[in-house]
């Protein structure tokens, strides 16, 4: 193991919506941690190591049937703990302290009142009063032995305890969350001076030790990647490239529904700045013959999908033996296939090459299984990708053909890609590129009537998607400046022909969903 992960902590997940977080602001102290569900068998932990472990919070009430618990043999590791709403409430169920349950919820900003700087605390100016945020139903009644009230707020008598000879501390707010002021300085607060672990964890640090690492594994080893354009896959294909060069070959597909521009970008980055081993391979004809006719969102997919998967295989078979198949999956898909809760509903089928690997027989290489996607931007910057790779947004697999309503000709994909290309150059111009989440067109399926000169016109309509989101879980419509949506419908509708109406979707996530399609 890399010594980046020796100093590390654990997050044990109790179903809470915001555990992901908890982890991410750790690694912001740039401490290493994993989340795993709370049943993780004793010696597995043991096996881990932590240096602390951070119970995270839950849906659940403690008494309640079938209640999620922890293993007790987590205090007796000699380790701090942090629990963490229902967190701190299995600590106090399990040492013997009551929990009762709450008539009223408490939910919202809170002023704190800090008494005891230690643990999540320690490094806190605690004569000032603390902005967190609470969301709870039960709370602790009475406090297991050896443990005292560290703060206070109006409606919690017991914010945070603690039993500082233990190293076992508690909070009923949440300092995940970016409602509690303060609330990052608490967990690195914990994570560095409680648990003593020391910031080793940068995306420095992980590159070289990942290349170093992959150097001494990889060594005369032939590994083949996908490469889109995006963050990902971009990183891990440079990764590869920094530690065996030529013997990573990158495909890159043109699969006929990319944006204006991309192929040429992509190819000038990867080939010629980086000398990266990358086949570029025109198969637009082959995608755009099989979408021929094909109107149903989840057809497309299935089909750019599928045909993805072939030309890639062909591709593969030219290279010779391949013996690694690099794959861009981040941290919280991994956490999700481990999740405590099932996964949620799909909605659409996304993750189009997700048949790859399984097809392929290959073993996989997967450097990013540990990050989120933040740290991925980061290692990307470390490497040295341009910053208009590491920061751009989303754009799906199936393309500019799930933004196109109805059948995908290469009529309307000209169409599509003039007015997006306008839609980026204004977003950037007016610099909100990189403060949306996603900002692109949509070609809608209907024609109305416009009138140009003298002339009647029945043409085509452009819908102007830019939504703000955190994780596209959820998203909101953007308030640009109406200057600006006046300002791209004006150039659009000038410059586009057969486009003489632009719209502005106002509609968020839920109900509506991102994309179009
Ligand atoms: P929705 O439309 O479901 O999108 O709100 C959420 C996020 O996922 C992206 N998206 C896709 N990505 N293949 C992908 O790789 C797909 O089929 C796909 N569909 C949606 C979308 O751009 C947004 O960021």
């Amino acid at each position: 193991m890399n010594d980046i992960h020796q100093e590390k902590v654990l997050v044990l997940d109790f179903g809470s919506q915001t555990t992901q977080l908890i982890a991410r602001r750790v690694r912001e102290a740039r401490v290493y941690c994993e989340i795993h569900p709370c049943t993780m068998p004793l010696e597995e932990i043991k096996a881990f190591a932590p240096m602390g472990v951070i119970l995270s919070g839950g849906p659940a009430s403690v008494y309640a049937e079938g209640a999620p618990s922890v293993d007790q043999g987590i205090f007796d590791l000699g380790v701090p703990i942090l629990g963490i709403c229902y967190g701190m409430q299995i600590i106090t169920h399990l040492l013997g302290g009551a929990v009762a349950r709450g008539e009223k919820r408490e939910y919202g900003p809170a002023k704190l009142s800090i008494q005891t700087a230690a643990g999540p605390f320690r490094e806190l100016d605690v004569s000032e009063e603390q902005q967190v945020w609470m969301s709870h139903g039960d709370r602790i009644e009475e406090m297991p032995a050896g443990f005292s009230v560290m703060a206070v707020s109006p409606n919690s008598p017991v914010a945070a305890m603690g039993d500082t000879r233990r190293r076992f501390y508690g909070v009923q707010f949440h300092p995940e969350v970016h409602h509690t002021a303060q609330g990052a300085a608490m967990l690195a607060s914990f994570v560095l001076g409680e648990c003593g672990c020391r910031p080793i964890w940068t995306m420095h640090n992980f590159a070289e030790s990942t290349v170093a690492d992959f150097k001494r594994r990889l060594g005369g080893q032939k590994v083949l990647c996908a490469l889109s354009g995006g963050v990902d896959s971009s990183v891990v294909a440079l990764l590869l490239h920094k530690a065996i060069g030529s013997n990573l070959t990158a495909v890159f597909v043109d699969n006929g529904v990319l944006r204006a521009g991309e192929v040429s970008e992509v190819a000038g980055v990867f080939r010629d700045v980086f000398g990266m081993n990358l086949v570029v391979v025109d198969a637009a004809d082959r995608f755009l013959d099989k979408l021929k006719g094909v109107t149903d969102p989840e057809k497309k997919r299935r089909i750019i999908g599928h045909t993805f998967i072939e030309v890639f295989e062909e591709e593969a078979a030219k290279v010779g033996k391949v013996d690694y198949l690099a794959q861009g999956t981040l941290y919280p898909d991994v956490i999700e296939s481990v999740s405590f809760k099932g996964p949620s509903a799909t909605i659409k089928s996304h993750h189009n090459v997700g048949g790859l690997p399984e097809k392929m027989r290959l073993k996989l290489v997967e450097p990013l299984r540990e990050l989120f996607k933040d740290e991925c931007r980061e290692v990307g910057r470390e490497l040295g990708l341009p910053e208009n790779i590491v920061s751009r947004q989303p754009f799906p697999g199936p393309g500019l053909a799930i933004r196109i309503m109805g059948e995908v000709t290469r009529e309307r994909l000209h169409t599509l890609r003039q007015a997006d290309a306008i839609v980026q150059e204004e977003m950037r111009g007016a610099g909100l590129y990189h403060k949306v989440w996603q900002s692109f067109a949509v070609l809608a399926p209907v024609k109305t009537v416009g009138v140009m000169g003298d002339e009647r016109t029945y043409e085509d309509i452009i819908a102007l998607r830019i939504v703000d989101s955190v994780d596209a879980m959820t998203a909101d419509w953007s308030r640009v400046p109406y200057e600006l949506l006046a300002k791209m419908s004006t150039r659009i509708i000038n410059e586009v022909q057969g486009v003489n109406r632009v719209v502005y979707d106002i509609s968020s996530k839920p109900p509506a969903t991102i994309e179009w399609e």
